[in-house]
């Protein structure tokens, strides 16, 4: 723990404490304390002061932490692992593309607290405002060939919706390739990028965004949306906690994916399936049937009235009554 995370904890009690007792537990000057108490100030903590009684948190916000997010890390890969956190970047998908020199081994991470120009599946934008979600760029190495990266998708998705689900989530399911939805709304949403080939092995960076905090009063997104407060408000939401669950849970599907392919995960991502048994619409190609889950590919299979369909790429949206069969 930084120093002043140990003062966080101290005053997390919401409790009154003296400059001189929060000095004595820390082992640092009265003085320390009080430019430690400034920097957290300075990064939003809400800290009451009295004269006599000392100091009282009122409310931490969630700052991302570097060292909190790396000590969540599993131990026998956090070696591996170098993270860079910014408080704001363009992207942290197009940071880790243009890493040069990755090493076929690193696994890298970059996260950041605000994103200008966040990236969206299919060249859409990823509304990224600060202090509120996470997101969350890994760059990791692939053994095995390009034709894997079509399930792989599908595992980052569901992995993703096991981490959360590991935190106290209920029922996340997954709309094909890798969207997350809570209640048919979105809370997730993964954009892999290639980034090429280097010493036999694929590496390719897979983007996570997730919403977090993000309130009513954000407007700008196109399509129904929810956030973890909203779907779970009874946990309190913390983005470094979920960071490293995400990590955790992604990288040890990999190594499944690595040995097993994506036949490994289709029934757990199966059950997850928010399209089964829907009148879907395809797009391109504009197929119209049922959704009848995935093969063991990762492909999604459409129930329609010549038959199956299986589709390897695309978007797929649920058909409303309304919608003339073109
Ligand atoms: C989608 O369209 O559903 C995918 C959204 C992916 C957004 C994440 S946020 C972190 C990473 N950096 C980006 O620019 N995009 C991804």
């Amino acid at each position: 723990m930084t120093s002043e995370q140990s003062l966080l904890a101290l005053l997390s009690d919401g409790e009154w404490h003296s400059g001189e007792a929060l000095a004595a537990l820390l082992g640092v000057s009265r003085t320390a304390v009080w430019k430690q108490l400034n920097r957290l100030m300075d990064r939003g903590v809400l800290l009451e002061r009295t004269r006599g009684r000392g100091y009282r948190l009122i409310e931490a916000p969630d700052i991302l932490d570097r060292h909190a997010i790396l000590s969540g890390i599993d131990k026998n890969r956090s070696q591996r692992v170098t993270l860079d956190v910014h408080k704001k970047i363009d992207s942290t998908n197009r940071a880790l593309m243009s890493d040069k020199d990755p090493g076929s081994d690193a696994i890298r991470l970059c996260v950041a607290d605000h994103q200008s120009a966040g990236r969206g599946r299919r060249g859409r934008h990823w509304i990224s405002p600060p202090g509120e979600n996470v997101y969350l760029s890994m760059g990791v190495g692939l053994t095995g060939g390009f034709a894997e990266l079509g399930g792989l998708s599908l595992v980052v998705g569901l992995a993703v919706a096991q981490a959360l689900e590991s935190m106290g989530l209920a029922n996340p399911r997954l709309k094909w390739p890798n969207d997350i939805l809570v209640n048919a709304r979105k809370l997730s949403g993964v954009l892999i990028e290639l980034q090429g080939e280097l010493d036999g092995a694929i590496r390719v960076v897979i983007g996570v965004g997730i919403n977090v905090h993000m309130g009513n009063k954000e407007q700008r997104v196109d399509q129904p949306w929810i956030s973890l407060d909203q779907a779970s408000p009874d946990r309190s939401w913390q983005r470094n906690e979920i960071i490293a669950h995400v990590v955790n849970h992604v990288l040890g599907s990999l190594d499944r994916f690595e040995r097993g392919g994506f036949e490994v995960f289709q029934a757990a991502w199966q059950v997850r399936d928010a399209l089964f048994g829907w009148p879907l619409r395809t797009e391109p190609g504009s197929y119209i049937g049922l959704g009848d889950g995935v093969d063991q590919t990762g492909a999604y299979r459409l129930k329609t009235t010549e038959g199956e369909v299986l589709l390897n790429s695309g978007e797929i949206s649920i058909r409303h009554d309304n919608e003339s069969a073109d």
